[in-house]
C-alpha cells in the first residue's frame, strides 16, 4: 500500500478478490490441485513495477474462489470502485478475480457503475505458485489499460486481450487464453504495455445505478432470487412447479425471476415453456436467454416470454435482478 505521492503522479488502485491468480498449490508443477484465494493482493503486486508516472495502491476487498461469488460481495466491490474512481488522481481500478464468474462480476459492475474511467478485471488460469504463472503478465496488462487516459467502462484483460464486460465469456476450462467476446470481438490488445484498440470502450453513464450503491445491508440480503433453468431435449416443468409451490407456501426467499437458458433463437421445450408461462401468470418475471455462445435472440411476433437479446443466461440473471430491484424501489 502506498499512501503518499507527488502531485504529478496518478494512482491505479488494484482491488483483490481472490481466484486462481491468488491460488496456492503444494508444488510448482501443479496447475489444477491448488486452493484459490490464498495470496494477498499486495503480494500479487510484488514483482510488478508501476509504469512511469503511476503509483499502485492495493486493497483486499474479498478473498474467495469466484464460484462462491455472491450479490453482497458484488455490492461491496462496486462501492469500493465508486469510492476510488471519485478520487481525482485515480486513473482507473484493476480487480484481480477468479476466472469462473469473472464475466458475471464484470457485467454487474458495468450495469451498476458504467464508469467514465476504466475498471479492468484480470485473472489467471494458473495459480500464483505455478512454475510459470500467467497472473503477473495479466496484472501488468490490466494496469496498462487502467492507466490509459481515453479508456472507460468495465473491461476484462486476459492473455493480452481486452474484452468488454458486455460480451466477455469464459470459453475454455484450461487454456490461458480462456475468454472470448463472441460476434462482437475484443475491444483490443495489450502489447508490451501499449494498448491497441479495435473498437469503442464500453459506454459510460453519469451516476451509473447509484440505488444499488446506497442500498442498506438488509436490502442487499433481500436481493431478488432469480433462478436459471436450462431447456434441453426431454426437459420438463417439474422444477418450475416446485418453485411455484414454494412461493405459494410463503417461503422467506421466493423465486421472483426465472431465466430460461433457451435453445437456438430462444426456443424452449414445450413442457418447460408451459411451466414458465404458469410462473409468469403467477407474477414471476421470466426472461429467455440463448444457450448459444454467439448471436442474439431475434424476436418473433408470437413470443409470449421476453428475451434477453445477446445476454448469456448468467448475465440475463443479473439484468433481471437489477430490474426487479429497480421496480421495488
Ligand atoms: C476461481 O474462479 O476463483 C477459480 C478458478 C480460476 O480463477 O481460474
Amino acid at each position: 500500500m502506498v499512501d503518499s505521492l507527488s502531485s504529478s503522479l496518478r494512482r491505479v488502485v488494484v482491488l483483490g478478490t481472490g481466484g486462481t491468480i491468488a491460488g496456492r498449490a503444494a508444488s510448482g508443477g501443479d496447475n489444477i490441485g491448488y486452493t484459490a484465494g490464498q495470496v494477498g493482493v499486495a503480494d500479487l503486486l510484488g514483482g510488478i513495477d508501476a509504469p512511469e508516472g503511476l503509483v499502485l495502491v492495493a486493497e483486499q476487498v474479498a478473498q474467495l474462489d469466484s464460484k462462491d461469488m455472491d450479490f453482497g460481495v458484488w455490492v461491496q466491490l462496486a462501492r469500493r470502485c465508486a469510492f476510488w474512481l471519485a478520487e481525482a488522481d485515480v486513473a482507473g481500478v484493476v480487480i484481480t478475480h477468479g476466472t469462473d464468474t469473472l464475466e458475471e462480476t464484470a457485467f454487474f459492475l458495468q450495469a451498476v457503475l458504467a464508469p467514465d474511467k476504466p475498471v479492468v478485471l484480470t485473472c489467471a488460469m494458473r495459480p500464483a505458485t505455478s512454475l510459470s504463472p500467467d497472473g503477473p503478465q495479466n496484472v501488468r496488462d490490466a494496469i496498462a489499460v487502467a492507466a490509459t487516459s481515453s479508456a472507460q467502462g468495465v473491461t476484462v484483460v486476459c492473455a493480452g486481450v481486452i474484452h468488454s464486460a458486455m460480451d466477455v465469456q469464459k470459453v475454455h476450462t484450461y487454456r490461458q487464453d480462456a475468454f472470448a467476446s463472441g460476434d462482437a470481438g475484443p475491444v483490443g490488445y495489450v502489447e508490451e504495455g501499449a494498448v491497441r484498440r479495435l473498437r469503442d470502450w464500453p459506454r459510460s453513464q453519469a451516476g451509473g445505478n447509484s440505488r444499488i450503491l446506497e442500498a442498506d445491508e438488509k436490502a442487499i440480503a433481500l436481493s431478488p432470487r432469480v433462478e436459471i433453468l436450462t431447456s434441453h431435449a426431454g426437459a420438463s416443468g417439474a422444477i418450475v412447479d416446485l418453485l411455484l409451490q414454494e412461493r405459494a407456501a410463503g417461503c422467506a426467499d421466493p423465486m421472483r425471476g426465472l431465466v430460461l437458458a433457451a435453445t437456438g433463437n430462444g426456443t424452449v421445450h414445450h413442457a418447460l415453456e408451459a411451466a414458465a408461462l404458469r410462473a409468469q401468470d403467477a407474477g414471476v418475471a421470466v426472461l429467455r436467454a440463448t444457450r448459444c455462445t454467439s448471436g442474439r435472440i431475434l424476436p418473433r411476433p408470437d413470443d409470449k416470454l421476453r428475451n434477453a437479446g445477446a445476454l448469456t443466461p448468467v448475465k440475463a440473471r443479473i439484468a433481471l435482478m437489477l430490474e426487479l430491484i429497480g421496480k421495488a424501489a
